[in-house]
């Protein structure tokens, strides 16, 4: 039996109190991770050098003692893999060339994908070397479906009209894209698990956006799919699905995808989550980021009552969303020790 709690609440244990580690626990918040930002080139320079990954990953885990670290990369390595421009200008966020026809799509290039992403391979096994003994090491992608919206919107949107649309009007086109992600991603999920991942967790920011219908085939389908063959590749690996913005489906998304935890978006009411998701699967989260920054009696508040409804349930306490740059550190050191406390 691993004494890692992460890995036990993931195996369907309660753990008191619930181990924690929070969504962009590395990133501008912090002064040491701005002290690299400013002498080290972009942000893609940064996520594929072992040597600054491996630094950024560990700046949280050394300063907050969290129970897990979540590598150091983006859900925007994959596009740029498979060889879409992807550039990242602050202030900006992510620009990309946008997928917008077959031509485009055929020009990506799945075959390159193993080679480009080496050097995260290289950053994940020199963190399990340096890791804390009860500290696990979580990987990560985008799920097919935000993946999809940024590589054809060719950016963030507020609601992602040209991939909806796409979506819509040419759907045998988007299938063609979200299958090729899908296959991408469960390789590249696998190859992290090789390299040392004890758990890979899917990042589907734009779930939530969908229609019912295109709900479970753009968001289900796919999540479920790479489910079934990770498991297949690696039994004993837990997945962790995060279909934000879409709370009212927790319940069928944990029923029909097979992850072992959800993760829970700030608007959903864990509680009701707990009542819809079967016992065994996990529940994430879910505290309001800008209650982070707010710290205090009033963020203490919130954790309360979320361990509270969660209590007596295989929990990993953390955001409902990403840490947000403005957030102070102590504000986060607060939690964690309030959060042991209880
Ligand atoms: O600590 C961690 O959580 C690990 C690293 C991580 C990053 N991005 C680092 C990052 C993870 C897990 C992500 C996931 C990610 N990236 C998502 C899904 C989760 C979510 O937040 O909804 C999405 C949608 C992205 C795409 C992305 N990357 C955007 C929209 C932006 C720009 C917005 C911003 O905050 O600047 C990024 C950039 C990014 N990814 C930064 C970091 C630390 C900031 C860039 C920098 O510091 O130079």
């Amino acid at each position: 039996m691993t004494e890692k709690p992460i890995l036990r609440v993931l195996a369907g244990n309660d753990v008191w109190p619930p181990p924690v580690w929070l969504m962009r626990q590395a990133g501008r918040y912090l002064p040491e991770y701005r002290a690299i930002k400013d002498s080290s080139g972009g942000f893609i320079a940064r996520c594929m050098s072992p040597d600054l990954a491996t630094e950024i990953t560990l700046q949280p885990i050394r300063r907050f003692g969290m129970d897990a670290a979540i590598l150091f990369s983006d859900i925007l390595i994959l596009p740029w893999a498979l060889g879409q421009d992807v550039r990242f200008t602050d202030g900006v966020g992510p620009v990309l060339v946008p997928i917008r026809n077959a031509a485009a799509l055929d020009a990506l290039e799945p075959s390159r994908v193993a080679e480009a992403t080496a050097p995260v391979l290289e950053t994940i096994g020199r963190l399990r070397r340096a890791l804390p003994p009860a500290c696990t090491l979580i990987g990560f992608c985008g799920a097919p479906f935000t993946v999809a919206c940024y590589m054809v919107e060719g950016g963030g949107s507020r609601d992602f009209p040209e991939t909806r649309g796409m979506a819509y009007g040419e759907p045998a086109l988007f299938d063609r894209l979200i299958d090729m992600l899908t296959r991408t991603t469960t390789d590249y999920l696998s190859a992290q698990i090789w390299a040392g991942a004890e758990v890979v967790m899917l990042f589907d920011t734009w779930a939530g956006m969908l229609s019912p219908s295109q709900f479970l085939r753009y968001v289900v389908a796919p999540a479920a799919a790479i489910v079934s063959e990770l498991n297949a590749r690696h039994p004993g690996v837990p997945v962790i699905g995060f279909p934000r913005l879409a709370g009212l489906y927790a319940g069928l998304y944990a029923e029909r995808t097979g992850v072992d935890c959800v993760a829970l978006d700030t608007g959903t009411d864990p509680a009701r989550a707990a009542a819809s998701v079967p016992d065994s699967v996990a529940l994430q989260g879910n505290l309001d980021p800008i209650a982070l920054i707010a710290g205090g009696a009033a963020m203490r508040q919130e954790i309360s009552s979320i361990v509270g409804a969660l209590r007596g349930r295989p929990h990993i306490f953390n955001l409902g969303h990403g840490i947000l740059p403005q957030t102070r550190p102590e504000h986060v050191a607060e939690l964690v020790e309030f959060l042991r406390s209880c």
